[in-house]
């Protein structure tokens, strides 16, 4: 930590990674950057009044100064780059999706576990109001039992040859024919991130649209929509879209449990609802602003979540505790969907999604 007990953060990916708070949380600050691009470690630099950057994240951990590091590189690198930090004794934070191979989830978990750091999965859906929301539901025991949920994410074009996420200066990049369950957290968050419960079998099907992108690509992956069917360790239901090739927007879900519901809001004009049998349908305040420090009250990308992620990394670290997203909770959000994806070039056959709970562990 600084004289003044601020943890310092470097910041890595100069993308989506520029799009966080972590230079106006009062215990944190960002003393160094990088991004393999020059403009990007600039946009870095500016966006959190950093003087230090570096062309590598290899180099940036070179950097004695540092606490922690933030990874926001393309979802393949993730598990690499975060065993890197990890294995410096540097507290790290993760863009979603923590891994996409079953082994860099047992990777991670190792890691983390042999060197005591703090590990979090920045994950927007488990900070969404609604969210939030349903956790309070869920936790006050509003819902009665919680029998099945539907969550979801679309993001239209993702992986396709005309998608332009999909190229930089005219190379394809990890997106180009990404499979749609290897990118499963925002639709899997709703249900782990909301009761801690964890999906252990699954079966899912794709639709082939047969765009370039999803014909030739590095992943062998023909499917540009994924429906996964879950069954949990609690005996209850979860149907996990993600989908690239629908005209639909965004990420939601709705629980139903056995005596009230809540559906989440949605891009087709589905409004916001809760419905329990003991009456009450009144929604109840979704503005959770007040959890946050003064200066970072304010909405934000993807549902208003960037602040809640910035403020809950800095406080896990500072309070030397584990963060909400912990490593258990980031793989219990990302293998299930690697295991769909798995299912789905299976022609749907139901597999066991292998759990990486300490318990389990032999
Ligand atoms: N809602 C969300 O949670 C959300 C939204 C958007 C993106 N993301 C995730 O955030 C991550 C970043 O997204 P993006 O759109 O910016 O991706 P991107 O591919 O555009 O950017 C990744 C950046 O990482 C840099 N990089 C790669 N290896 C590096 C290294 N060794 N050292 C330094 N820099 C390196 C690259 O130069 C690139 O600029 C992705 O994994 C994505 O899945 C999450």
């Amino acid at each position: 930590m600084s004289g003044e007990g601020k943890i310092r953060i470097g910041v890595v990916g100069g993308g989506f990674g520029a799009s966080f708070h972590f230079h106006e949380h009062p215990l944190a600050e960002v003393v160094a950057v990088s991004d393999l691009l020059p403009d990007r470690r600039a946009h870095l630099q500016q966006r959190y009044q950093c003087d230090t950057a570096y062309e590598s994240l290899e180099e940036l951990l070179q950097d004695d100064r540092l606490d922690a590091v933030a990874i926001f590189s393309g979802a393949p690198d993730h598990a690499r780059h975060c065993v890197a930090v990890m294995d410096r004794g540097l507290h790290c934070l993760s863009a979603v999706p923590a891994a996409v191979s079953l082994e860099e989830c047992a990777l991670l978990v190792e890691t983390k576990e042999r060197t005591g750091v703090r590990y979090m999965m920045a994950e927007t859906s488990y900070y969404r109001a609604d969210a939030i929301t349903a956790r309070r539901l869920y936790q006050d025991g509003a819902f009665g039992e919680l029998m099945y949920s539907e969550v979801e994410y679309y993001h239209p074009a993702i992986g396709a040859a005309g998608d332009p996420l999909s190229f930089a200066d005219g190379e394809r990049t990890w997106r180009y024919g990404l499979p749609p369950q290897l990118y499963p957290t925002h639709s899997t968050g709703f249900l782990v991130g909301v009761t801690g419960e964890r999906l252990v079998s699954v079966a899912c099907v794709g639709t082939a649209g047969g765009d370039q992108g999803f014909v030739d690509n590095l992943y062998g992956n023909p499917f540009d929509n994924e429906c996964a069917l879950f069954t949990t360790d609690r005996g209850h239901i979860c149907r996990s879209n993600v989908m690239w090739n629908v005209w639909n927007h965004g990420e939601r879900a709705q629980w139903m449990g056995t005596r009230c519901s809540l559906f989440a809001g949605s891009w087709s004009g589905q409004p916001y609802v809760i419905r329990s049998m003991d009456g009450g349908d009144a929604p109840p305040p979704r503005d959770y602003a007040h959890l946050l420090p003064d200066a970072m009250r304010y909405d934000s990308g993807h549902g208003g979540s960037h602040p809640f992620l910035t403020h809950e990394f800095v406080s896990a670290v500072v309070e030397d505790r584990e963060p909400s997203v912990n490593v258990y909770e980031a793989v219990a959000m990302t293998a299930p969907g690697i295991v769909a994806h798995e299912s789905a070039q299976r022609g749907g056959e139901r597999l066991s999604v292998p759990s990486f709970d300490p318990q389990c562990k032999e």
